[in-house]
């Protein structure tokens, strides 16, 4: 929205964004400079309800200076954020020069209206932008707080220079700069990014160092190429509820950034995922979805994250996210499948929280045997939603099949989350 108050000219947007979590990972880059995933992914986009990235942008001729606050903080401009922000200097800056200010106060609707670039005596450099970003969860401890802030950043952005449909795909350029998996956050519901075609993998890693010589308008096509869609909206997962269960807040110890570096140089086993079983296992996922197949849905998405955590094993040095709550997390849910009609999902990213797709018909089941196995016994470690569901749970007896799998496996689980987050499968951005 623009608005002026005397001299002063303010266009201003908000907008809530959420995490995309990969059902089938990214995990390497063909090119670190125009981000271009090794192999494709597909993950889905959480609801805005349950947890978020607020960012609020506003351009303004009022500061000197550009402002970047995170969560309360002052933070530099730098790296990612300042080639993001190049990519609107110019040509978008340009062209919201030319939208209208709105009329003041004791003006009438005959008086001539000027243009942005008018109202600031044609100097449009004087419009500087705030960036305020507030997530509602921890950020940099793996659980994709990059990928819904540098999404809610490239949303808010293409909105406030006014940019319109005819950017759709540079919306996804634009995210993927600030973050691989953020390009997959700017939709809702399944999304799908595309890797680089095998030919090209093929070539790099027969060749020496993993190098290989393109020409920029190779760079151009392939970035093109490597943007992220909508496959399936949010309505496909209505019969799904997800827990993210997180051990600790403390930030990661390998941030995902070099950590796929090092796999890229280093393991062997990512070369054979990204030729091999990535784009098996997507195909194998959206055609579960179709057609309600969630234990098959179930399996695949255990087998992509376990098979992610294999290659950062067959990194060197080797990389541990996972941790003991992690081991616990994934046995107990192994154990769950023979009381269960619908297997319950895990995927894990670079860290070691769970996040679990449930069947509705078993999600305060599936809560409560958490809530019991690991020894949670604090209300307070549950978001609101989820202490409703662990309420509605307390109402009825669990089956004789899950209290056993909880008195057996309990004994040897040695660790317990910190907190546990009741949402859904969301719609995508949503302006505010
Ligand atoms: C394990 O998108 O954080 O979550 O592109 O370097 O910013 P950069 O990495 P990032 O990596 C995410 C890795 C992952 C898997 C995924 O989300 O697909």
């Amino acid at each position: 929205m623009i608005t002026v108050k005397g001299d002063i000219l303010k266009v201003k947007t908000t907008y809530e964004t959420s995490p995309n979590i990969a059902l089938v990972k990214y995990w390497g880059k063909f090119d670190e400079e125009y981000i271009l995933p090794l192999n494709s992914s597909t993950g889905i986009t959480l609801s805005t309800e349950d947890l978020q990235t607020r960012t609020t942008i506003t351009l303004t001729n009022k500061y000197k200076d550009i402002k970047f606050l995170l969560n309360g903080q002052p933070h530099p401009v730098s790296g990612r954020l300042k080639k993001i922000l190049k990519f609107f200097e110019d040509k978008a800056l340009a062209a919201l020069g030319e939208e209208l200010v709105p009329l003041q106060e004791g003006e009438s609707q005959d008086t001539k209206r000027k243009t942005l670039k008018e109202f600031l005596n044609g100097d449009l450099s004087q419009l500087k932008l705030k960036i305020k970003s507030v997530n509602s969860f921890p950020t940099a401890s793996g659980l994709a707080s990059s990928a819904s802030g540098l999404a809610a950043l490239s949303v808010c952005l293409f909105d406030v220079y006014h940019m319109k449909e005819e950017y759709e795909f540079q919306r996804s350029v634009i995210a993927r700069l600030g973050s691989g998996s953020a390009s997959r956050s700017i939709y809702g519901g399944l999304v799908e990014w595309t890797g680089v075609p095998h030919q090209y993998l093929q070539k790099k890693f027969e060749s020496k160092n993993n190098e290989i010589q393109l020409s920029e308008q190779e760079y151009e096509q392939l970035s093109k190429l490597c943007i992220a869609k909508q496959t399936h909206n949010e309505t496909f997962f209505e019969d799904l509820d997800v827990f993210v269960v997180a051990y600790s807040f403390e930030s990661k110890e390998v941030p995902s950034t070099s950590g796929m570096l090092q796999s890229t140089q280093t393991s062997e086993l990512l070369k054979y995922r990204a030729l091999n079983t990535a784009h098996v296992h997507i195909a194998g996922v959206k055609k579960a979805i179709e057609e309600k197949n969630y234990n098959e849905l179930a399996r695949l998405v255990r087998l992509d994250s376990n098979q992610f955590h294999a290659v950062c094993l067959d990194t060197t040095p080797p990389i541990f996210y996972l941790n003991d709550f992690s081991k616990n997390m994934i046995n107990f849910i192994h154990q769950l499948d023979s009381a269960l009609e619908y297997h319950v999902a895990y995927t894990f990213d670079a860290g070691p929280h769970a996040v679990l797709l449930v069947h509705k018909n078993h999600t305060t089941q599936v809560l409560r045997a958490i809530y019991e196995a690991f020894s949670i016994n604090d209300m307070s470690s549950l978001s609101q939603r989820a202490q409703q569901t662990l309420k509605q749970a307390m109402q009825s007896e669990l089956p004789e099949s899950i209290q056993k799998i909880i008195q057996t496996n309990k004994p040897k689980i040695t660790t317990t989350p910190s907190y546990i987050i009741h949402t859904k499968v969301g719609k995508g951005p949503t302006k505010i």
